[in-house]
């Protein structure tokens, strides 16, 4: 298959970064099509840690990568990324949509000052500036990648937005903007023209390569329940991370798409605020959270952990049509005693299957759980996966699999097990 595309099925933070990596040495592209710096995809090769933010996980392997106009773009985070990469010996193969929308320096005065306004109501955003700079283009007064590159275009555009920003963060929401908007033209102007030659028509080098039979990969960022209209609103961000948003976000039909792969983690995390079923408090939270490691990528933020929940697997798999799943930090599950699956929630005395639209629903829902026997992964059974591939894991590892996937009426073909590309195992 040409067109593969990986997308979160929970919270973000699925691992995603690790499973593009692992697909990239086979593709010949890999494209982002959502979402900005928000992001944090951690890539580990022979040791040697890579946090990515912006740039699609395929530059670590020297692929043609792209970025398409659904990606909201922070220059100044797109030269930091580039430049460490240059450190690290990796010339990167970059091309950037036109389209693709600017995260200004106002776009994050307003992500915080918004934050803040809204006191304990807060949707615990990264503070990157992504929801500002979306509104902007739903309301038509963004600025374009291709406005950076023209001097009369971005002095024109610029000027609109530097005022009426300043009025807003200065009389709305009370915060000083301390740059002007001279300061501001010259830095971006410059950016722009660092990057000018990186600017294609992502749209039509998509529809070009796959036309030519070549392999592409698109990269989802955040997750399902992160939704703009069908996570947990208002704790969502605010693009699709759903394989829809794919089409729109490069420029191609949804007949394009071939390989749809979920990513699983284990169990469930998440950043931020809004609902969570099957959160875990306190030791076992404390378990979880430090046997996977789980601190956010991006903000260095403490991530909310919990069960696997079913419901909310069941609604990833409607609005994405996995054609397989993708389970990823099987080995932080080891040495817990019992392990538990949310299947189902009691809601006002009915069991409900389905993730439910609203949260002041999702709220009163106790999850109803399915014990399994727990497993361990230890080093010694780790060398005998890497050796023996699926067949070598734990008779009870495979039950806790199996469950999930006659649950979802979805195959898992791969399953991760380490940070590392070699802790990967993959059936067909
Ligand atoms: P924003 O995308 O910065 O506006 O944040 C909105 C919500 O999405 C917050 O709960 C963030 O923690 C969450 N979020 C955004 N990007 C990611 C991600 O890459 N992984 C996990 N959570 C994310
Ligand atoms: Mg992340």
């Amino acid at each position: 298959m040409n067109s593969t595309l990986i997308i979160g099925s929970q919270f973000g933070d699925e691992g995603k970064g690790k499973i593009v990596d692992c697909l990239a040495e086979k593709s010949d592209c890999v494209v982002r099509f959502q979402g900005a710096n928000n992001a944090g995809h951690t890539v580990v090769v022979d040791g040697e840690k890579f946090k990515l933010h912006l740039l699609p996980s395929g530059v670590v392997r020297k692929k043609r990568s792209l970025i398409g106009t659904g990606v909201c773009i922070d220059p100044r985070v797109l030269k930091k990324e580039i430049d460490g990469l240059k450190e690290k010996g990796i010339e990167v193969n970059l091309g950037i949509d036109p389209r693709s929308q600017i995260i200004m320096p106002w776009h994050n005065v307003i992500d915080v000052g918004k934050e803040e306004a809204l006191k304990e109501k807060n949707i615990g955003t990264t503070r990157r500036g992504v929801g500002p700079c979306y509104a902007d283009r739903a309301s038509r007064i963004g600025i374009r990648f291709d406005d950076l590159v023209d001097e009369n275009r971005f002095k024109e555009k610029l000027a609109f937005n530097y005022s009426y920003y300043k009025n807003i963060c200065e009389n709305i929401l009370g915060k000083t903007i301390e740059f002007t908007e001279e300061e501001v033209f010259q830095e971006y102007f410059a950016l722009g023209k660092e990057f000018k030659n990186m600017l294609t028509d992502v749209s039509i080098e998509v529809n070009q390569l796959l036309d030519k039979k070549k392999k592409v990969l698109f990269e989802g960022a955040q997750g399902t329940l992160l939704d703009n209209d069908f996570g947990t609103y208002p704790f969502v961000t605010s693009s699709h991370p759903i394989s829809g948003a794919a089409t729109v976000g490069v420029g191609m039909s949804p007949k394009r798409l071939e390989r749809i792969i979920g990513i699983v983690k284990a169990y469930t995390t998440r950043v931020g605020s809004g609902p969570f079923p099957t959160e875990l408090h306190e030791k076992e939270a404390d378990f979880l959270r430090n046997a996977g490691n789980e601190f956010g990528t991006t903000t260095g933020r403490a991530r909310r952990v919990g069960w696997l929940d079913l419901p909310m697997l069941r609604m990833a798999q409607r609005l994405n049509g996995f054609t397989e799943l993708g389970l990823t930090k099987l080995d932080v599950l080891s040495g817990i005693k019992e392990l538990k699956i949310a299947d189902s929630y009691t809601l006002e005395g009915k069991k409900v299957l389905e993730f439910p639209y609203a949260n002041h629903l999702v709220q009163k829902c106790k999850p109803n759980y399915k014990e399994f026997d727990g497993f361990t992964l230890e080093d010694k059974e780790r060398d005998e996966l890497r050796k023996n591939g699926f067949g070598a894991l734990d008779e009870n590892a495979k039950k806790y699999i199996s469950f999930i996937e006659k649950q979802l009426k979805v195959p898992i073909k791969t399953v991760s097990f380490g940070a590392e590309r070699k802790d990967t195992l993959t059936r067909d």
